[in-house]
């Protein structure tokens, strides 16, 4: 399984630095074959060593130069970052990215050899049009991306389960997960509301390799209800 936290707009630098002191404590007792991800924001960025995968949340897909408060591959590389979110929901639908910017920086990223976890994910207004509609979504934010890429996954995150606390439905995970299998074969992360109460239900799931966390992840103590589940 793959355990990925996404701070968000949380934590601070220090606290940051204690949330890994004690994560690392306690990842001893995690499966040895069971894969980390932490993404604190930009600021809290450092070289951290350990049991566990320190990504970007976001950058911009440059190298360096005039992009008034971007970073770019410069800044991450000092810290060994080569770990990379593309197309979390907040940022195609608050801060407007689309879906051709999320290809380019698709691109970029890989051209750089990043590791890229891929966020997907639809509105409550397409889910409720039904199955079919959700994949041709799902399907159409794949558009300009390179499937093939041998170094990124895919996670599947319903915007309507984001921090709602309302999680799909097994069925609904298993359902969507398995058609999206078909579509890229790659890893497949479920997103949205995951916690204690529900992750053994989602781990479970035949085609879930894994879970991209906001909330739940952001105490190592409810974490790693979910890490050492
Ligand atoms: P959530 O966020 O766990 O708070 O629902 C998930 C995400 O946006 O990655």
């Amino acid at each position: 399984m793959i355990y990925a936290a996404n701070f968000k707009t949380n934590h601070t630098r220090k606290s940051t630095e204690n949330y890994i002191e004690d994560l690392q404590r306690k990842l001893v007792d995690k499966n040895e074959e069971d894969r980390v991800f932490i993404f604190p924001p930009l600021t809290a960025l450092d070289a951290y060593e350990g049991d566990f995968i320190i990504g970007a949340q976001n950058a911009y897909p440059v190298e360096s130069g005039a992009y008034t408060g971007e970073v770019g591959v410069e800044q991450l590389a000092e810290f060994n970052i080569n770990t990379i979110l593309i197309g979390h929901s907040e940022r195609r639908d608050i801060l407007g990215e689309s879906q051709e910017a999320v290809a380019k920086k698709f691109a970029f990223f890989k051209e750089q050899g990043f590791e890229i976890i891929y966020c997907i994910g639809e509105s409550l207004e397409i889910r409720e049009q039904g199955l079919e509609a959700v994949i041709e979504h799902l399907v159409s934010q794949f558009e300009g991306i390179d499937t093939t890429y041998e170094n990124f996954m895919v996670a599947y995150e319903p915007i309507w389960a984001i921090g709602t606390g309302r999680t799909a439905s097994v069925e609904e995970i298993t359902m969507t997960h398995d058609a999206l299998k078909k579509v890229v074969d790659k890893p497949l992360l479920y997103g949205g509301s995951v916690k204690g109460a529900n992750i053994a239900q989602i781990a479970a799931i035949d085609n879930v390799d894994g879970v991209l966390v906001g909330g739940a992840s952001l105490k190592t103590e409810t974490f790693l209800e979910l890490v050492l589940h």
